[in-house]
């Protein structure tokens, strides 16, 4: 596995290994890699020929009051995993490599950005990935790039800027890994400490009973986000939305008649987490 840090260096390699026949995958991180991660990454190695995972803590996408200086870093032990994985090449580029000086462009998807993670972060947080991504888009000409479910609104942009902007690449989004006891895999799991890391495991137990109920037939969003609400309230866990929205509009949904998302955010302990359970309109 090869690590570079600039964009010459990336499109180089890249122009060669079309040349030589092969699609490329583009697995995009900030970093500090777990399950989750690497499930991506070896989705990336068993459809694409040259396997590029991009390390960039992207300041763009973290408000003032959010953990850009703290945001876990150790490319140290991420190059080793990712070379693990038989990841081809780590592009780790420093912030000015992506953004240089006069940089004056920002892509703002609409509608989509302003409501769940868009509202509780600011709408400039999805600016900041859809800008961010489509920089590695233009850098890398990925044929696929894989994104993680847990973060469901994210792969609801960036399916977004790739449709509105005719962007030549396939988004694979790849299911939400789990700790043992449900918890969604996450870099900001390192911040929990033991309480909270017990009192996390709310999250999905509360999408969880969510969804046996409306496995049980119910359609009404108030008893599926009742079942939900429930179980954070045993764990004292006031979400910052608990919600229920269409899947692919993002719509809030009252009466469930094709596929929903159920998403959650909460802080807990010193992390903030998000997780989400797809309920099927045909269960
Ligand atoms: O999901 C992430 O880690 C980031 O939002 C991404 C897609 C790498 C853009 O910075």
């Amino acid at each position: 596995m090869r690590i570079l840090r600039t964009i010459a260096e990336v499109r180089g390699t890249v122009r060669e290994a079309r040349t030589a026949g092969q699609s490329v995958g583009l697995v995009p991180t900030m970093g500090a890699f777990h399950e989750g991660h690497l499930s991506l990454m070896r989705a990336a190695r068993a459809q694409t020929g040259l396997v590029v995972v991009s390390l960039f803590v992207n300041p763009t996408q973290f408000a003032a009051n959010e953990d850009l200086s703290t945001y876990p870093r150790d490319e140290a032990r991420d190059a080793g995993l990712a070379e693990a994985e038989g990841v081809d090449i780590l592009f780790a580029p420093e912030p000015f490599e992506i953004y240089p000086d006069g940089f004056a462009t920002s892509i703002h998807v609409s509608g989509i950005t302003d409501v769940l993670d868009g509202a509780s972060r600011g709408a400039h947080h999805f600016d900041g990935v859809a800008t961010v991504v489509t920089k590695l888009f233009g850098i890398v000409r990925p044929d696929v790039a894989y994104f993680g479910q847990k973060d469901a609104q994210q792969v609801l942009v960036v399916r977004r800027v790739v449709r509105d902007l005719d962007l030549d690449v396939r988004i694979e989004a790849c299911p939400i890994v789990r700790e043992p006891d449900g918890l969604a895999m996450s870099s900001r799991n390192v911040y929990l400490d033991a309480d909270a890391r017990a009192q996390a495991t709310a999250l999905n137990r509360a999408l969880d009973a969510a969804a046996a109920v409306r496995r049980a037939g119910e359609r009404d969003a108030d008893g599926i986000l009742s079942a939900a609400q429930a179980v954070l309230a045993e764990e004292s866990l006031v979400p910052e939305y608990l919600e229920l929205r269409d899947a692919e509009t993002l719509h809030p949904v009252t009466r469930i008649e094709r596929d929903a998302l159920l998403l959650v955010a909460a802080r807990v302990g010193a992390a903030r987490l998000i997780d989400n359970h797809i309920l099927k309109g045909d269960a």
